[in-house]
């Protein structure tokens, strides 16, 4: 929905002019810029895209203020509460929760897609034995779309969604099998009598030689680390995705691509690093130091699993996973979890500090979700792919809703060039 009548001052030539002004259902106005150029001759400056907003969409709304998630405008309390993670990736993927019939459907679906074709699996053998489990990922993920040729147009509505339905599927045998790659031992197949949560764990811990059994809880907090982590509008992987799709490339080259961008410690690679802070830290004497490290602008580091680039607040996802964090590690794992207590101590003394305070730096969805997964001891190198798994949905429904946009065009940012002026070749021998 658009008005018109904003108007700016451009300085240079001194005069005015005239922008729409959208208006989204929630959230803040944006000034529609797409014809400054074209009309004008004047670019828009805004690196990190603090001030961007890249595209319209109807998934997931955040206010950032106010500490607000929504999927399809349900608040993520609710659906943590009482959703499964496929009912989630319903909605996410077709913007209305799924009746009965339709969740046995699409529970169906996605469980008669998650075994991966049998020549894919020696692709694993070619990686080095100690090979990070995302970097299997990237390259097993975007392989996919060497396999699936019945189904890679793109501009057929359907091809799109058997694509989606299989990159749901088979992410969790993909990184079970990164996993099993790693501790080299051999895939094991998924199983179709189990949940979506369940079969990645029984792909990641049964044996050929022994069967394992999910213990409830531990499904129960997989369950909900997905849906929390299933999506959260433009964010760096989500835009890499998008921006990969804008070019038309298949969706499993979009998806490998979104995997790379999620890897990095500033984005999904926070809760491995929240993880590795606390091991560094390694006792409760040691946190005022980290703490200044924290706040010295001249060292790099960083507390791992605070602050948020959209969250000036809590991050809602934070508030949910605290109590789940408290009952696995009471119910699964040592209660004198000492990895546990750093991190409580170490959340009281940055929430008191003025220079956090001053930044609105509270902990981040992934200052908990590692301290889970460990304690359902699942290895440090696999917390990025957990987030992985549970995002696919995320990243999958923003490429399906850009490539039914009848206004979807390349993504195709322009620069302010810094760059040396025109000059002239200078032939080698010339050269001082
Ligand atoms: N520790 C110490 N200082 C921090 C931290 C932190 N974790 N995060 C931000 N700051 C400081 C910055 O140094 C800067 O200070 P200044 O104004 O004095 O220069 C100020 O807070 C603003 O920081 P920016 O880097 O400008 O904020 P931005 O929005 O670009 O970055 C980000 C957000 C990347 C998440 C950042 O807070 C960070 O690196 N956090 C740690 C990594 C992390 O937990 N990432 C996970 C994010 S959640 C997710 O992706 C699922």
């Amino acid at each position: 929905m658009t008005e018109k009548h904003y108007l700016i001052q451009e300085d240079t030539a001194q005069k005015k002019i005239d922008l729409e002004v959208m208006k989204p259902v929630q959230g803040p106005l944006a000034v529609d810029v797409t014809k400054l150029y074209r009309d004008q001759g004047i670019l828009t400056y805004d690196p990190g895209f603090m001030s961007t907003a890249s595209c319209e969409s109807s998934i997931t709304y955040i206010d950032g203020e106010a500490g607000v998630l929504e999927y399809r405008g349900y608040p993520i309390e609710q659906l943590a509460k009482q959703a499964d993670y496929l009912e989630v990736a319903y909605l996410l993927l077709y913007g209305e929760l799924p009746n009965r019939s339709q969740l046995l459907e699409f529970d169906h679906i996605i469980t008669h897609h998650t075994m991966l074709n049998e020549n894919l699996k020696d692709f694993f053998g070619g990686f080095h034995y100690d090979a990070h489990p995302m970097a299997i990922m990237v390259g097993v993920v975007g392989s996919l779309s060497a396999f699936y040729h019945d189904s890679l147009d793109i501009n057929n509505p359907r091809h799109r969604e058997i694509s989606a339905h299989r990159l749901i599927a088979k992410m969790p045998t993909i990184a079970a099998a990164s996993y099993k790659h790693n501790i080299s031992e051999p895939i094991v197949y998924p199983d179709n009598d189990l949940s979506y949560c369940a079969n990645l764990l029984q792909m990641m811990f049964a044996t050929p030689c022994e069967q394992y059994q999910p213990n409830p809880l531990a499904v129960e907090a997989i369950n909900l680390l997905f849906i929390l982590h299933a999506d959260h509008e433009q964010n760096a992987s989500t835009s890499t995705v998008r921006l990969a799709g804008s070019s038309q490339a298949n969706p499993f080259a979009c998806i490998a691509a979104g995997i790379a961008s999620l890897w990095g410690p500033a984005h999904g690679g926070a809760n491995e690093a929240v993880l590795n802070m606390l091991t560094e830290i390694g006792d409760l004497s040691n946190i005022d130091k980290y703490i200044a490290k924290a706040k010295d602008k001249k060292d790099p580091f960083r507390l791992m699993g605070f602050g948020h680039r959209v969250y000036k607040y809590y991050d809602p996802r934070a508030n949910i996973l605290r109590e789940m964090c408290t009952k696995v590690l009471n119910e699964l794992a040592d209660s004198n979890n000492p990895m546990f207590e750093l991190a409580l101590k170490l959340e009281e003394i940055a929430l008191k500090d003025e220079y956090f305070l001053q930044r609105k730096l509270y902990p981040n969805v992934d200052f908990y979700s590692g301290i889970i997964y460990r304690a359902l001891n699942i290895p440090n190198n696999m917390f990025t792919v957990m987030f992985a798994i549970a995002r696919t949905v995320g990243w999958v429904s923003h490429w399906l809703e850009m490539m039914s946009d009848p206004l979807q065009r390349i993504g195709r940012p322009r620069q302010i060039y810094m760059g040396s002026p025109r000059r002239d070749f200078v032939p080698l021998d010339e050269r001082s």
